[in-house]
């Protein structure tokens, strides 16, 4: 199974009129087109020149997908790309075969081929679609869009955002830097950009109002950076993480962390005055910086609105028993300035200096990729409870396909319902789910550069 996700050398595209591909009609399938192909988008501001992205229907991020709980989602991919593609569906408890995954549930959709995603969304909340092929180039190149799951009720809000925060490593014409695969950038903390943006703006400012209530739907599209972001002129609380409702709102204090693929739902009211400064801030290394504003004029209403309630709890419970749990142990090693001897690649143990010829940094267990058994094997309806060590030096964002889970925190209670978890470099972590969809999962690393130096692997659910 090793050789999956491999990167291509090919960074020279035809151009997106150089392939004739046949047209589905909405009416006639009942499936929306989506179409990775290369697009033009003004990232950087004017009078910089435009940036030729890749994007699902030629822009970035993509269209958004928004049904409600318990609808379909039909959605036909025609790979208008010059190299292979798939998507998958970050975060939704989705049948095996529809999850995207190019060697495990799928074969890759060569340039010109179609594949059918046919789904039901079973769970509201805020998600979101990718491509799960040749990711950190695919990905960072604006492979992406919003997937949102609506509650059957409407919340009692004024109107809601979907903030999508990425980072692009740009030059000053405007390309996107083409060495995706440096081994710096894979054996230490991914591919950073020089330039971030929310919906591949630069600092956009919304319109509100003093007492406005919004709901903003957070989701971090980058390869590896991770964001601490905070409020100023918002009073908000945390309502769900990675698309699950919290039982109990969270106010927002100083700032929280959103890493790679992580979403975070906010319900925010406006205290800030008309003209006064609201923001969602971005507590960077050096100092905060706005990373989306909002322009107040006026107020939707006299007084604020007391505390949000909690958001109507999905139908997956979360309640773990870990009193039958099967128990299961990850260790994850390597990366500059990390413990990393050797390790397993392609059946062979190689040392550190070995692999670092190979441009594979990383492992899990000691197995650097994808194996034939997996990490993990049980039935349906068994709980899983994971050690997590990170022996390296770097921060993860380990992302678990197809069902949720929960961290056991240090107290011994349990986390929120997450499907991407942030692990702090040489920090121990523990998670435990209830294995309850059926199939082959994948489990690695969303920071994609370590994903592809090998941090993955899969978990098996058996029927
Ligand atoms: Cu967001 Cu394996 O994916
Ligand atoms: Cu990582």
């Amino acid at each position: 199974m090793t050789g999956l996700f491999k990167p291509t050398r090919r960074s020279v595209l035809l151009g997106a009129g150089a392939m004739a591909l046949p047209r589905f009609g909405l009416a006639q399938s009942g499936f929306e087109v989506l179409e990775p192909k290369v697009g033009m988008a003004q990232v950087l501001p004017e009078p910089y020149p435009q940036t030729e992205i890749w994007g699902f229907n030629g822009i970035s991020p993509g269209p958004q997908i928004r049904v409600k709980q318990g609808q379909r989602v039909q959605r036909r991919l025609v790979n208008s790309l010059a190299e292979p593609a798939a998507v998958h569906w970050h975060g939704i408890r989705n049948d095996n075969a529809m999850d995207g995954v190019p060697g495990l549930t799928q074969e890759a959709v060569a340039p010109g081929a179609t594949f059918d995603y046919d789904f039901i969304a079973p769970d509201a909340g805020t998600y979101w679609y990718h491509t799960h092929y040749n990711t950190t180039e695919q990905m960072d190149r604006g492979l992406y869009g919003a997937l949102i799951v609506q509650e059957a009720d409407a919340l009692d809000i004024d109107r809601e955002e979907v903030l999508i925060i990425d980072d692009w490593l740009l030059r000053q014409t405007g390309e996107i830097d083409p060495e995706f695969q440096t081994p710096m950038n894979r054996s230490h903390a991914g591919r950073m950009g020089n330039f971030v943006t929310t919906n591949s703006l630069f600092q956009p400012v919304l319109p509100a109002k003093t007492n406005e209530r919004m709901r903003l739907r957070l989701i971090n599209a980058s390869n590896a950076r991770i964001f601490p972001l905070g409020l100023q002129g918002l009073a908000g609380w945390i309502v769900a993480y990675d698309g699950m409702p919290v039982a109990t709102p969270e106010r927002v204090g100083d700032f929280f962390l959103l890493a790679p693929a992580q979403r975070v739902d906010l319900i925010v009211d406006v205290t800030a005055k008309p003209g006064e400064l609201a923001a969602i801030m971005w507590a960077t290394e050096q100092e905060p910086q706005i990373q989306v504003g909002f322009d107040v004029t006026g107020a939707a209403s006299r007084t604020a609105r007391p505390a949000p309630r909690a958001l109507p709890a999905n139908d997956e419970t979360g309640i773990i028993d870990l009193g039958s749990a099967v128990q299961a142990r990850l260790v994850l090693a390597g990366g500059a300035m990390g413990t990393l001897q050797e390790a397993e690649l392609d059946g062979e143990v190689k040392t550190f200096r070995q692999l670092a010829q190979a441009n594979q940094f990383w492992a899990l267990n000691g197995v650097v990729g994808m194996t034939d058994k997996p990490l993990v094997d049980v039935g349906l309806g068994e709980t899983v409870r994971m050690k997590i060590e990170n022996e390296s030096s770097f921060p993860h964002a380990m992302h678990l396909h197809g069902q949720h889970f929960r961290a056991i925190l240090p107290d011994g209670s349990f986390g929120p319902m997450r499907d991407t978890l942030y692990i702090g470099g040489l920090e121990n972590a523990e998670i435990a789910f209830v294995a309850s969809n059926p199939g082959k999962w994948l489990y690695h690393c969303h920071m994609l550069s370590h994903q592809d130096a090998g941090m993955k692997t899969w978990m098996n659910v058996r029927a």
